[in-house]
C-alpha cells in the first residue's frame, strides 16, 4: 500500500509558519536573519522535536531535522529547501520544501519504516540571497568560495555584520561541507513559479535541470548638478544612462539570447532629489542561462553594453561581479524515481527545466539530485500573491515521499515495516 502524507497536520503547520513574518498583503517578509526568519527556524526546530526528530545546526547555520537509521553509519537522504524570503514574497517559495521534508520524515516514523538510510528535513540558510544567495547550501557542498565572501550579492559590510551578530566565521562557513559519501542523495519539492504547469494542466513537474545564473553590481559615475541652471547638452546624467541600460539589456537578450533572461533589479540613484541631476546610479543585474557557454557570452554582452552605453553619457562606470551559480543537470534515475512516484499516485507528470535558482542546485554537483515541482497559480512568485491549491501542495508532498521511499530502497538492502497490525 502506498504511504501518503498526513494533509491535515502539513496544512496546519503551514498555517502556522505562514504566521511568521506575515505582510498585511498575505505575503511573507523573512529576508536572511531578520526577526521571522529566525522565529521561522526556530518553530521548525520545534515542531521536529515535537515529532520526536533529532536537530541540529551546523557552521553554516543550516538547521535539520534528522531520523536517524538504524545503523549509525548509514548514508543520509537529504530533503529540504529554504524558510528565508525575498524582502515582499509569498508564503509557498521555499517554505512549502522545508514542511514537505519534515512531513514526509514524520510520515515515514509513524509507518516505522527501517530505512537504511538516515533522513534529514534541512532548512539552507540564505536561499534567496540577501546577503549572497543559496549561501548555505553551497556552503554544505563545499562550493563557497573565500571570492564569493569576499564579494558578496547583498555587499560585503552586511555580510560581515550579520555573521558577528550571528557568532558565524568565514572559516566556520568554509568548514561547513560535507563529505559526498555520507550522502545518498537530495530531493526538493517546490512550486513551480512560472506557468508550465497550469498551462498545461498537469500535476507534477519533474526538472531537468536548473539554470545558472550570475549577479552584478554596476555603478555609473557622473556629475550631481543643479537641475535648474545645468543645460540639458552639458549634463552628465547617471539615471539617463541607467535608463538607456534597461532598455539595452531587454533589447540585447530578446535579439541574441533567446532562453535566456536578465534583470535589472534594483537602480538607486545618488544624491536623489527633485533639483539635482543625479550623479551616480547603482545598479544591481542579473542574468540566467541553461547552459555555462551561453552565460559566459550573455555577461560578456552585457558588460560590453555598459561600456558603451556609458561611454555615450559621458559616464564613468564600475563593474563587479557578485555571484556566479552554475547551471546544474539533475540525476537521471532521481527524476526516475520522482516520476514513477508521481505515476503511481495517478498523476500527471511532465519534465521541465528550472528558471529558478534552488538549493538542488549546489547539492547536485555532490550528490545525485532532483527537483519536484507543483503548479503556481498564474504563474506568480516572489510577490504576495503566489499561490498553491492545497491539493497540490500534497500531491507533491506525497510524491517526494513515494521517491523518498524508493531512493532509500535502492541505497541499502530492503524497506522493511517493523510495525505490527
Ligand atoms: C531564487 O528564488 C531565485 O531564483 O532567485
Ligand atoms: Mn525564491
Ligand atoms: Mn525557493
Amino acid at each position: 500500500m502506498l504511504l501518503r502524507v498526513d494533509s491535515d497536520r502539513m496544512r496546519a503547520d503551514f498555517d502556522a509558519l505562514a504566521e511568521i513574518g506575515a505582510t498585511p498583503d498575505g505575503g511573507i517578509a523573512r529576508t536572511t536573519f531578520s526577526d521571522a526568519h529566525v522565529a521561522a527556524r526556530a518553530w521548525f526546530q520545534e515542531r521536529a522535536r515535537e515529532a520526536g526528530l533529532e536537530t541540529h545546526v551546523d557552521s553554516a547555520a543550516n538547521h535539520s531535522a534528522v531520523l536517524p537509521a538504524r545503523d549509525p553509519g548509514a548514508r543520509t537522504l537529504m530533503l529540504g529547501s529554504h524558510l528565508d524570503s525575498v524582502p515582499q514574497g509569498g508564503r509557498y517559495d521555499g517554505a512549502l520544501g522545508v514542511l514537505g521534508a519534515l512531513e514526509v520524515i514524520r510520515a515515514v516514523k509513524d509507518a516505522d519504516l527501517d530505512l537504511p538510510v538516515a533522513l534529514e528535513a534541512i532548512d539552507f540558510t540564505d536561499e534567496e540571497g540577501t546577503l549572497i544567495g543559496t549561501f548555505g547550501s553551497y556552503a554544505l557542498a563545499g562550493q563557497l568560495s573565500p571570492s564569493l565572501l569576499a564579494a558578496p550579492r547583498g555587499g560585503r559590510e552586511r555580510l560581515v555584520a550579520e555573521f558577528e551578530r550571528m557568532g558565524l566565521t568565514e572559516d566556520g562557513v568554509l568548514a561547513a561541507s560535507r563529505d559526498p559519501a555520507t550522502l545518498a542523495g537530495y530531493l526538493e519539492l517546490h512550486i513551480e513559479q512560472g506557468p508550465a504547469l497550469e498551462r498545461s494542466g498537469i500535476d507534477i513537474g519533474i526538472v531537468t535541470g536548473i539554470v545558472g545564473s550570475s549577479s552584478f553590481r554596476l555603478v555609473f559615475e557622473g556629475d550631481a548638478r543643479h537641475a535648474g541652471t545645468t543645460p540639458m547638452d552639458a549634463r552628465r546624467d547617471a539615471a539617463v544612462g541607467a535608463a538607456a541600460f534597461v532598455l539595452g539589456v531587454r533589447e540585447t537578450v530578446t535579439c541574441d539570447f533567446p532562453g535566456c533572461v536578465a534583470t535589472v533589479g534594483d537602480i538607486a540613484t545618488e544624491p536623489g532629489s527633485f533639483n539635482v541631476v543625479p550623479g551616480r546610479a547603482t545598479l544591481r543585474m542579473e542574468c540566467r542561462s541553461p547552459d555555462a557557454a551561453e552565460l559566459d557570452a550573455l555577461e560578456q554582452a552585457l558588460v560590453e553594453l555598459a561600456h558603451e552605453v556609458t561611454g555615450e553619457f559621458g559616464l564613468d562606470l564600475t563593474v563587479e561581479r557578485v555571484g556566479r551559480f552554475e547551471p546544474a543537470p539533475t540525476d537521471e534515475r532521481v527524476r526516475s524515481a520522482l516520476t514513477n512516484a508521481a505515476l503511481a499516485l495517478g498523476l500527471t507528470t511532465m519534465e521541465l527545466p528550472s528558471g529558478a535558482g534552488h538549493d538542488a542546485q549546489a547539492l547536485a554537483a555532490i550528490t545525485p539530485s532532483g527537483m519536484v515541482l507543483v503548479p503556481s497559480v498564474g504563474g506568480i512568485s516572489h510577490a504576495p500573491t503566489e499561490h498553491t491549491a492545497w491539493e497540490d501542495c500534497v500531491n507533491g508532498t506525497n510524491v517526494l515521499l513515494g521517491a523518498t521511499v524508493a531512493l532509500a530502497s535502492d541505497a541499502g538492502e530492503h524497506v522493511v515495516p517493523v510495525r505490527h497490525p
